[in-house]
């Protein structure tokens, strides 16, 4: 199935997996217990650049440094094209920055293995497009458990946690939908369902509630928070100010930088709503 190649292509395949495939650890700390402060962060970027080359090419992301902590939840605010999309790309390591570094629990992602990278991308870390990613020839359902079948997942389970994930997300009557049967609203909550259904560490969001009416947007947030209330993080870009109910800080980007950053109560006054 072409699609299934795809997807490979981009989390690799099991029969990758190597000895050293497991989701990367963060380096043992050095002495007895480290102080809270010097627990690296889940994932870093330090001074980000990114370019588009070309003619229509553009300097997209001029030296953006974030890191997210345990139990951050972190809105990315910031007027449209100002870089939002092209950092989540930088971070989630699947475009290289051309300066700077992009850490995963303190490790440089470049030093990463490509089996290392899949794995990291399959369990540590879930990905919501901005504009979905979801295969057409797929149903939702399919979409969803993906993940879980690339990874080696037994069919009836992966069958039994994508059907729950759809479910509370409203989505119980589209599970055998292909994507283009869905409306923009129900193609996002099945992208929210696949960036979590293996239960990331972290999860970064592009605009993951920019399609949804509020009470979906409750249940996508909610289910967002569940990353925060398992120790992990969350940075999900955003222009709704819904979502910050739930964030504990705000990072507000503009000409590919960060321009500000703090509280949401903080930083209320000066949050566009581009
Ligand atoms: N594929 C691309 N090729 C060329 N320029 C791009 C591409 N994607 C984005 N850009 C440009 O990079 C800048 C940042 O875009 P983007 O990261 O999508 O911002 P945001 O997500 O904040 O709207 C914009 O000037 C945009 O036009
Ligand atoms: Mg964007």
């Amino acid at each position: 199935m072409p699609e299934i190649d795809d997807l490979r292509a981009t989390w690799g395949r099991r029969s990758d997996d190597q000895s050293d495939a497991t989701v990367p650890e963060p380096p043992p700390a050095a002495g007895t217990e480290p102080a809270a402060d010097r627990i690296p962060p889940l994932l870093e970027a330090d001074r980000v650049v990114r370019s588009y080359p070309g003619t229509h090419g553009a300097l997209a992301v001029r030296g953006a440094s974030l890191a997210l902590a345990p139990r951050d939840f972190v809105a990315l605010m910031g007027p449209s094209g100002s870089g939002k999309t092209t950092f989540i790309g930088a971070m989630s390591g699947l475009d290289a920055p051309d300066e700077g570094e992009v850490r995963w629990q303190g490790r440089p992602m470049r030093d990463l293995s490509r089996s290392q990278r899949h794995a990291l991308r399959r369990r540590g870390m879930g990905v919501v497009f901005q504009s979905f990613g979801l295969l057409p020839t797929l149903s939702a359902l399919e979409n969803v458990e993906l993940p879980l079948r690339v990874d080696g997942v037994d069919l009836d389970d992966a069958h039994g946690r994508a059907r729950a994930w759809l479910e509370r997300l409203g989505l119980a009557d589209r599970l055998e939908n292909r994507t283009f049967e869905l409306s923009a609203g129900q193609q996002q909550r099945v992208a929210v369902a696949r960036a979590l259904i293996s239960e990331p560490q972290v999860v970064l969001a592009d605009e993951p509630i920019a399609e949804v009416d509020t009470e979906n947007a409750d249940l996508i947030l909610e289910a967002l928070w569940d990353v925060v209330g398992r120790g992990g993080a969350v940075l999900a870009a955003t222009h709704n100010p819904e979502a910050l109910r739930y964030a504990n800080r705000v990072v507000v980007f503009r000409d590919g930088a960060v321009d500000a950053e703090g509280s949401p109560d903080d930083l209320v006054h000066r949050l566009t709503t581009d």
